[in-house]
């Protein structure tokens, strides 16, 4: 291992102590100022959907895109909480039956299938919700100015033109709407959308932190949508080729459900090109940062060489 890559190791293991660390105490029984009671049904399920297991990735990417520009606050562990509880609820509603029909997540039951589909869905919900709460509590930032843009960031990443649309032509792509003959465009749009946003969300959330100027706000900006895209190819391969003892996850999915992906239409070896091509793009993009952005050029190759 070479020290830069052992340094990456380091970061992750800690980016994710601490976030898992407030997590813990955003999911905790008591009731927080201004909510009524925590039913706590919802709070097992909330709470088997956001602890014990995942990257912590996004949350990772916040707190070292922020680190970056000197800001290593609170502030950037709670909009990392945030992403990552955002994260969460998607990958709840993703596995539902009308959805992936997934039984496996993390390594555990699917959250529909440690409770139930309605209880699934509302801690889907309300952990969406709890994301932006986190965003707008002024203890993320004292400036309401830079919790707006986070907010805002957030709901335009997560929503119609981002996640939520990207999932909706992510089932379109498995033929469900009609034929599903769709071109490398096609792929990449429903891929950026899906995955990138929320990822390269979880960069910009750090640029917002640390009051980027415009050319370290679009370096970051290029690199964490470069990342995205790496993300999920990476993933579409991990589908093809590996096993969900390793994983944690059902494989052999996308294969199965006919889904257009970047491997149906590039073959492994140009899927395996294409992730090279963006992890050099990706890295470029954080040349103004010098020897400093060394971590987050770790991590896209991370991203891309993870077998998790
Ligand atoms: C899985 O994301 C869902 C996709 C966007 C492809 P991760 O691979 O980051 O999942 P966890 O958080 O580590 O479980
Ligand atoms: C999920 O994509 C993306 C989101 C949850 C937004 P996938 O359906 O490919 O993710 P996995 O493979 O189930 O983790
Ligand atoms: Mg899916
Ligand atoms: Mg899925
Ligand atoms: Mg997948």
């Amino acid at each position: 291992m070479t020290p830069s890559t052992s340094t990456f190791t380091a970061r992750l293991a800690q980016a994710a102590g601490v976030v898992e660390a407030g997590l813990e105490a955003l999911l905790s029984d008591k009731a927080r100022h201004g909510e009524i009671a925590r039913p706590p049904r919802l709070m097992a399920a909330m709470r088997h959907a956001a602890l014990g297991g995942g990257k912590r990735l996004r949350p990772f990417l916040t707190l070292e895109a922020a680190r970056l520009l000197g800001h290593d606050g609170e502030g950037a562990v709670r909009a990392g909480c945030a992403v990552e509880l955002l994260h969460c609820y998607s990958l709840v509603h993703d596995d539902l039956p009308s959805m992936d029909d997934d039984d496996l997540r993390r390594g555990r039951p699917t959250v529909h299938r440690a409770f139930d589909e309605a209880t699934a869905i509302l801690a889907g919900d309300a952990l969406q919700t709890l994301a932006f709460e986190v965003l707008a509590d002024p203890a993320t930032d004292p400036d309401a100015g830079i919790r707006s843009d986070l907010v805002l960031g957030l709901a335009r990443a997560a929503g119609l033109g981002g996640m939520v649309g990207g999932q909706l032509l992510d089932l379109s792509a498995e033929g469900r709407y009609g034929p599903a003959d769709l071109s490398e465009a096609d792929v990449r749009l429903l891929q950026m959308m899906k995955t990138g946003a929320i990822l390269a969300f979880s960069v910009e959330a750090g640029a917002i932190l640390g009051r980027a100027d415009a050319p370290a706000r679009a370096g970051l900006m290029e690199y964490g949508r470069a990342l995205g895209a790496a993300f999920q190819v990476a993933d579409d391969i991990l589908d093809r080729e590996s096993s969900a003892e390793a994983l944690g996850k059902r494989t052999g999915k996308d294969l199965e459900k006919g889904k257009a992906t970047l491997v149906d239409l590039l073959g492994m070896d140009g899927a395996r090109r294409e992730c090279r091509r963006l992890v050099e793009k990706a890295q470029g993009a954080l040349d103004g940062f010098g020897p400093q952005g060394e971590v987050l050029r770790d991590a896209v190759r991370f991203v891309v060489e993870r077998q998790v």
